[in-house]
């Protein structure tokens, strides 16, 4: 796949009406089986968005969380995962004895949140659910599912909604894909 794409290159996969109406459902699922003052950690960089989203969702059904931000790195500037994930910036806040929702754009490989989750309840949290944007099933490396899933998608190289290729196309509003 070669690094510059232009826009056209990017074929529209999910709309941004359909976000929209997804998250009102999403959030429903998780205020329906979550503590109202859960903590919310979310990876970043690629699930900014969805996170700045998701809560003002939750926040209509009466969900105040705390949230807090941890950036992980398993990819370079390329589309094949290095397998190995870094802390490059940790959360601040104590997750021991909290209900924690790692909030993520994409469930892959499975690598970073297997990461995540081992690393919260291995300093304390109570409880550690998952929700995820995106998933992309048949690609699990590790033994984890999300709790909660946006929408399934084909096994494309994604991009938008936070989502980047070589840090860039986070800022569409939609989710497209990579004809490579
Ligand atoms: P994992 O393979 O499940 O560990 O996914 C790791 C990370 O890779 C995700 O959080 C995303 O940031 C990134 N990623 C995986 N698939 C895609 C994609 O199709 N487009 C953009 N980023 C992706
Ligand atoms: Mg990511």
């Amino acid at each position: 796949m070669n690094i510059s794409i232009s826009e056209s290159d990017i074929k529209p996969l999910i709309s941004e009406s359909d976000i929209n109406s997804r998250l009102v459902t999403l959030a429903k699922e998780i205020a329906d089986s979550m503590p109202r003052d859960m903590m919310i950690v979310s990876l970043l960089r690629g699930s900014f968005v969805f996170t700045a989203d998701l809560i003002r969702s939750l926040y209509v059904l009466g969900v105040r969380p705390q949230v807090d931000f941890m950036t992980l790195a398993s990819y370079g500037d390329s589309t094949i995962s290095s397998g190995k994930v870094n802390i490059i910036r940790d959360i601040s806040d104590d997750v021991k004895g909290r209900e924690v929702l790692i909030v993520d754009d994409i469930l892959e490989s499975g690598r970073t949140l297997n990461f995540a989750k081992e690393e919260l309840l291995k300093r304390g949290a109570d409880n550690c659910k998952i929700a995820v944007m995106l998933e992309k099933p048949d690609k699990r490396k590790t033994q984890i599912d999300a709790d909660f899933v946006g929408f399934v998608v084909p096994d494309k190289f994604v991009v938008g909604y936070g989502l980047d290729y070589a840090n860039r196309w986070r800022e569409l509003p939609f989710i497209g894909f990579i004809e490579g």
